[in-house]
């Protein structure tokens, strides 16, 4: 048998068995919806590297095919190069066994002898997956220069070799990094955002290929409009391609317009040493007044950095094309100036040489030190940077602001309160910041804060961490409304980009006297998931987690209709493995029907990708428009450690299915729905009349009330310590330090309608509906542990500190998820205070009393129930235990058989009930008797 036909009859016995499955790996690839990059390979739910070899498995039932050898093969499609997997069968290669008695090895298609070395079977250069090189894990820096000289080089027919009459000029920086590589593009501002983006290799074969805008359509991101930066990623490049780049032979090209009548640029990723430290750049074009046809498809790019080690310096580091007359061919000289725009005031002027210029690409490095004032301009987007020729300077001549940096790269960190200060939070005060710079210069920033204590203002500061006094340089709270600080900082302090660049930029967030929060930006590139308009906070599922645990998430979806999602967690420690996870729910309603997706483990505190299969219409749909939860859940456990409300995601519309009966409106569009009776907060639903303690903050009860969630704040009595007092983690009320010193392992508290208190700890009961009674004080006795509870003289200064006020932190900013916080009105009229003895019965562990609700029982007492037509029914007792009745009827014995029975037997009419006993059940009771003997 030839390969040829081995081959064939092994994939026959494939297909059919797997068409039963309707989907096998092998005959699915067609078909699969791939994330559309072309350089590897889908097989099943694996993504493989363009090189990389595998035995296939196509589980349950046909499991691994041994004799099938798989491999991810480039493939040329006119001047494209894709992926492709192929699969052949290896039996016929299987070399012919030296021994006598060959054995076949499990997991393995050819037998072998003891000794034998070579065989088909073992795979001999498998590309590692999902293992990063150790050099990759370091971050390089390419740039690219796009002029129409530049893109002369690539001598392919297929581009067009237009002069580049209007003289459009690009630049590109790219970061690679974990086999990533990111992208960031500075274009003219006469041209148009490009169509789209290849990359070639040295032949000018497309290696990969994105798109940048659809016809007609506007810049969706935020961050790409308001910057007119260009950004994206290549992930995962196959080894070839990153040994190309490595050897930097790989190029890139700009297309714009229709097919038929394009336009492009392109330029080669290069090394410069000087791009590690950019933190401004320049796109150099030709300058007004030069001459045009000298300074055809001419243009450069300026990588700037300052220094600040000892005094400050600036380094510039100029490629460029151009500026050469054609006798000049040696020891060139040319003038480098860098001037205030509008004054013409010169800040730096400086000749420089060079050796042997070339068309296409020439680099120039000088450096200079600089006043605070100059940095000053700088930071501002002020200055101008020149490179003109020596000999020619008005006709030769590039020119462009020094403005900032080109990589498309914001700054973000979780908030959140020291993880060792265990009392320091008693809110769970957490948040999140980021902020990028635009085009001027400014800092665009966000800072989110939530759950902060009631009344508080915080003040949100950047803080250098560089250097020993911990400097600040800038307050952020100019402005802060419903949770959030949102600004631009307009004259930035030079001060602010080096320790911004560098990791050692602290937002720090002064919450109250007593509690602080903090986190340190990070620089990320934008793209996919953080190119969304905005970061979701993911916030503790509960109190009893730490106070410092926080999230930050990005999500979005792209033309493609792929979900991206990035997502960082801090303080919730080291050894926990963790998993994230998405609930989809088509309207928020207890018992909607959801989806739930698993979609990555985390690494280390991060995690950040896309799910190789694709997500379905519905699920998409239900992304744009439903209630969506993210969930970070521990691995082994599944506890759900931070959840996050998603509401907000932008799917485009191609992706999103039509309305179907599974996938019906949503609540924004119906609010009726939620009319259920039930209330929707903090992610649970609670029934009518139920109260219960915010999740999040402990100070914070609710209860429901006609389906709306009202909130009310503790305001916690006043305690007299010796000493201090602490606030124990998910308790709202501190106590005396002194009552926790002689604690066991194990701490006694009291508990009191489901919370538990600490002994020695004081605070008002929660009344439905008024809220937290402020004339009522109780406390945990450290004694016997029992809650012992006193009624305030209205008169009392403690009461009434609080009680005349007609509401309860109105004035809170942070009246989070629009909960209304409930209207207090004091003195309470007698109406509601003989109410109010009712309910605190109630509160202390009271059972209500049916017959007469004003009533209740008390906890602890023992009781007959009342029954309509009975009334008092005495053969159940109830003992009353922490607001539950415990009932038990009494059982027939013996003794009271004996009597009915007698009583029947004279004729007495007898009232069952009054024995607490029927005949059937003394029948009952003694044929259990007469049968005992037996079972024993
Ligand atoms: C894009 O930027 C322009 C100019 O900065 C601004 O006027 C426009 O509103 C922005 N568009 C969006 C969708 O943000
Ligand atoms: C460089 O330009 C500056 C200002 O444009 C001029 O004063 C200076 O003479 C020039 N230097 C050379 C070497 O041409
Ligand atoms: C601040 O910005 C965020 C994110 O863009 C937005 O959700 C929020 O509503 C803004 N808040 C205010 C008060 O402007
Ligand atoms: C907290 O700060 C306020 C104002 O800044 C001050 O009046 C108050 O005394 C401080 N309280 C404590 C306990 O330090
Ligand atoms: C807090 O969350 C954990 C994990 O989900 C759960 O086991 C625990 O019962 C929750 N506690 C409260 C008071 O909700
Ligand atoms: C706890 O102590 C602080 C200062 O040590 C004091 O301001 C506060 O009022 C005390 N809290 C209570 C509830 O007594």
């Amino acid at each position: 048998m030839t390969a040829f036909s081995a081959y064939l009859v092994v994939v026959f016995v494939v297909l059919s068995v797997a068409s039963a499955r309707n989907k096998s790996p092998l005959i699915d690839e067609e078909h699969v919806k791939t994330r559309n990059k072309a350089a590897e390979c889908v097989f099943g739910k694996q993504v493989r590297e363009l090189g990389s070899q595998w035995i296939p498995d196509l589980g349950v039932p046909i499991g691994v095919l041994y004799c099938m050898k798989c491999e991810c093969i480039p493939f040329q499609r006119k001047r494209r190069i894709v992926a492709r997997v192929q699969c052949r069968s290896i039996k016929n290669e299987c070399p012919e066994p030296t021994c006598e008695e060959p054995v076949l090895l499990p997991g393995r298609c050819c037998k072998s002898c003891p000794g034998d070395t070579y065989s088909p079977d073992v795979i001999q250069d498998i590309v590692p997956q999902n293992i990063i090189e150790e050099e990759e894990k370091s971050v390089k820096h390419y740039a690219a220069l796009l002029t129409g000289r530049s893109s002369l080089v690539l001598k392919n027919e297929a581009i067009s070799h237009d002069y580049n009459k209007n003289n459009v000029v690009a630049t590109g920086r790219f970061t690679f990094h974990k086999k990533n590589l990111h992208y960031s593009f500075y274009i003219s501002e006469k041209a148009a955002r490009p169509r789209s983006l290849h990359f070639l290799d040295s032949e000018g074969n497309i290696l990969e290929d994105f798109t940048l805008s659809h016809p007609g359509g506007l810049v969706t991101s935020l961050y790409q409009n308001a910057t007119r930066k260009v950004c994206g990623v290549w992930k995962r490049l196959p080894k070839d391609y990153r040994r190309m780049l490595k050897q930097e032979k790989m190029y890139v090209v700009l297309i714009w317009g229709a097919k038929d009548a394009e336009f492009t640029l392109s330029g080669q990723l290069m090394r410069y040493v000087a791009l590690a430290t950019e933190q401004f750049s320049s796109l150099l074009e030709p300058a007004p007044g030069t001459d045009p046809t000298l300074m055809a498809g001419t243009g450069g790019t300026a990588i700037v950095s300052i220094s600040t080690s000892v005094s400050s310096s600036l380094h510039i580091a100029i490629i460029f094309n151009g500026l050469f007359s054609r006798d000049e061919i040696l020891e060139v000289l040319l003038n480098v100036t860098l001037t205030l725009d509008e004054k013409k005031q010169t800040i730096l002027q400086e000749d420089v040489r060079v050796h042997k210029p070339a068309t296409n690409l020439n680099l120039v490095e000088l450096s200079s030190p600089v006043t605070q004032a100059q940095l000053r301009l700088l930071t501002r987007g002020r200055l101008l940077l020149s490179i003109s020729s020596a000999s020619k300077p008005e006709a030769l001549r590039l020119s462009g602001n020094v403005i900032t940096k080109a990589t498309c790269e914001l700054f973000q960190t979780t908030l959140s309160s020291n993880p060792s200060d265990h009392n320091g939070n008693p809110y769970g005060t957490s948040g999140l910041a980021w902020m990028y710079l635009n085009n001027q210069g400014s800092l665009i920033y966000s800072v989110q804060i939530d759950s902060l204590p009631p009344k508080q203002y915080p003040i949100i500061t950047l803080v250098d961490l560089s250097t020993k006094r911990r400097t600040e340089l800038e307050d952020l709270t100019p402005y802060f409304h419903d949770g959030w600080a949102n600004g631009t900082l307009d004259k930035l302090s030079p001060k602010i980009l080096e320790p911004l660049y560098n990791g050692k930029l602290d937002v720090n967030v002064a919450v109250s006297n007593y509690t602080a929060i903090h986190g340190r930006l990070i620089s990320k590139p934008v793209a996919d998931a953080r190119d969304a308009a905005a970061p979701i906070l993911l916030k503790r599922e509960n109190y009893t987690l730490p106070a410092s645990a926080v999230g930050l998430a990005w999500i979005s979806v792209d033309s493609d209709c792929h979900i991206h999602y990035d997502v960082t967690v801090s303080g919730l420690g080291t050894d926990k493995k963790l998993d994230l996870d998405m609930e989809l729910y088509p309207m928020i309603a207890p018992g909607a029907p959801f989806i739930s997706k698993h979609l990555e483990e985390f690494q280390d505190n991060q995690v950040e990708g896309s799910p190789v299969e694709a997500l379905t219409k519905e699920e998409l749909s239900r992304l744009d428009s439903g209630v969506n939860f993210i969930k970070v859940k521990e691995r082994d456990t599944k506890v759900i450690l931070l959840t996050a409300i998603v509401t907000k995601v932008k799917v485009p519309p191609p992706c999103r299915a039509p309305y179907t009966d599974n996938n019906v409106p949503t609540l924004f569009d119906h609010p009726e729905v939620v009319s259920t009776g039930e209330c929707f907060y903090e992610d649970k639903f609670y029934k009518e009349e139920t109260s219960w303690v915010s999740s999040r903050e402990p100070c914070k009860m609710c209860f429901c009330q006609n389906g709306v969630p009202k909130c009310d704040i503790m305001t916690c009595p006043q305690l007299d310590c010796p000493t201090n007092n602490v606030t124990v983690r998910g308790e709202c009320c501190p106590v005396c330090v002194e009552s926790l010193t002689n604690r066991d392992t194990t701490p006694q508290k009291c508990i009191f309608n489901g919370r538990t208190y600490s002994p020695g700890s004081k605070f008002n009961p929660f009344l439905i509906p008024t809220g937290f009674d402020r004339c009522t004080e109780c406390e945990c006795d450290a004694k016997d542990l029992e809650i012992k509870c006193t009624r305030l003289n209205d008169n009392e200064k403690t009461c009434c500190k609080n009680c005349n006020k007609s509401t309860v932190n109105v004035d809170n900013p942070m009246n989070d998820d629009q909960v209304p916080l409930i209207e207090i009105n004091y003195p309470p009229s007698r109406k509601e205070m003989s109410m109010k003895s009712a309910e605190l019965v109630l509160m202390e562990g009271g059972c209500k009393n049916l017959n007469n609700p004003v009533k209740p029982y008390h906890n602890g007492s023992e009781y007959h129930p009342f029954i309509d037509s009975l009334g008092e029914y005495k053969c159940v007792t109830c003992k009353c235990q922490n607001g539950t009745p415990k009932c038990q009827r009494q059982h027939c014995d013996s003794t009271t058989c004996k009597r009915m029975i007698e009583m029947r037997r004279k004729k007495i009419t007898i009232n069952t009930s009054d024995f607490c006993c029927s005949l059937k059940e003394c029948r009952k009771l003694r044929h259990r008797k007469n049968r005992k003997p037996h079972n024993s």
